[in-house]
């Protein structure tokens, strides 16, 4: 591996007939490190991440894994990496063990090893008084660890986990991201997507992808600093999807969004102006307070920004919008 980089990417790109599903992207990921993929639906995240695990040629540039070339060996790719894909790739109809043993199969594991192998994968999720039971049977988070355990049952040194916390509930997404930090803390490097922008946070890196670009990369502190202009205003009111409305009518407002029932707006307008105008229409305003934009908002802005010079994009998940 050059530069201490796990994974060098360079001007990547997928189009499907005359759709550009990957644009060109370009970034490198430290050895050992949480990188973050994160953007809508529709973003480019699988496309990429496939591509980077050898199971989709590039329709142009370049990609390094492991120091393995996507390109010319996408066979020497598959096998020094774990990848855990959006759809867990589990069979339902199998019980854990036997999925445990399908793996360990696929990855030619010896008796031995895959016997150390499954106890470890069954203590890392909480499954052993559960091996016997069909996978169909098992909640959200439990298939979801139990997914992450054959992804990495022969423990590769670079893991890709393909939006591994979709759908699952908020306690299991915090449990996942423990393990997830557990794996980078014993030297595996972790290339893994969301659409939930909350998640940033746990990544060292990331980049932000919007219909096929990068549209923001670096650490979540970097990119904070980086990216906020301006102010940003937090509203708590009795009818915020009617505030939203309202505040966005005003020329000093630069956008407003909806984080749960908060209302965020980002603009220079003072806190006795916000209030006055919602309580002009009748609405009961708890309190209106400066705060320091989190990653969401710097997200939300620069979708904001990209929309105004071309439509598309999916639907963004916000923290409190489970
Ligand atoms: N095999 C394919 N053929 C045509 N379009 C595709 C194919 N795979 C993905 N796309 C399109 O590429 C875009 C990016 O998809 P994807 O990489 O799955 O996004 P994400 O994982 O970020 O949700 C989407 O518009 C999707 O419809
Ligand atoms: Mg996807």
């Amino acid at each position: 591996m050059s530069h201490g980089y796990a994974i060098e990417v360079e001007h990547l790109e997928k189009r499907f007939g005359h759709f550009t599903a990957v644009d060109k992207i370009s970034f490198n990921v430290p050895s050992g490190s949480i990188f973050g993929l994160l953007g809508a639906n529709g973003a480019g995240k699988s496309t990429t991440i496939r591509m980077l695990c050898g199971l989709l040629p590039p329709s142009g540039g370049s990609a390094r894994v492991a120091g393995v070339e996507v390109n010319t060996n996408p066979e020497g790719v598959k096998r020094s990496i774990g990848y855990m894909s959006q759809e867990f790739s589990l069979y339902n109809d199998l019980t854990v063990d036997e999925n445990i043993r399908f793996f360990g199969g696929v990855y030619g594991l010896s008796n031995g090893t895959l016997r150390e192998r499954r106890e470890w994968i069954l203590s890392m999720s909480g499954l052993g008084e559960r091996h016997n039971s069909l996978t169909s049977e098992l909640s959200g988070g439990m298939k979801q660890r139990l997914a992450l355990g054959c992804a990495v049952i022969h423990s590769p040194q670079l893991v890709f986990l393909d939006e591994p916390t979709g759908g699952v509930d908020p306690v299991s997404r915090r449990e996942f991201w423990r393990l997830i930090n557990q794996f980078a803390a014993e030297g595996t490097t972790v290339l893994v997507t969301t659409h939930y922008l909350d998640e940033a946070e746990y990544c060292n890196s990331i980049v932000f992808m919007h219909a096929g670009e990068i549209v923001a990369s670096g650490s979540p502190a970097y990119i904070k600093k980086e990216y906020r202009k301006g102010e940003f205003s937090e509203v708590i009111c009795d009818r915020p999807l009617e505030a939203v409305a309202l505040l966005k009518q005003d020329s000093q407002v630069v956008d407003v969004s909806l984080f749960g029932t908060r209302v965020h707006l980002h603009g220079n307008v003072s806190a006795d102006l916000i209030r006055a105008k919602l309580e002009r229409a009748g609405i009961r305003v708890d309190s209106v307070q400066a705060i320091q934009p989190g990653l969401e908002d710097v997200f939300i802005g620069l979708i904001e920004q990209t929309r105004e010079s071309r439509p598309g994009g999916g639907a963004l998940q916000g923290a409190q919008s489970e």
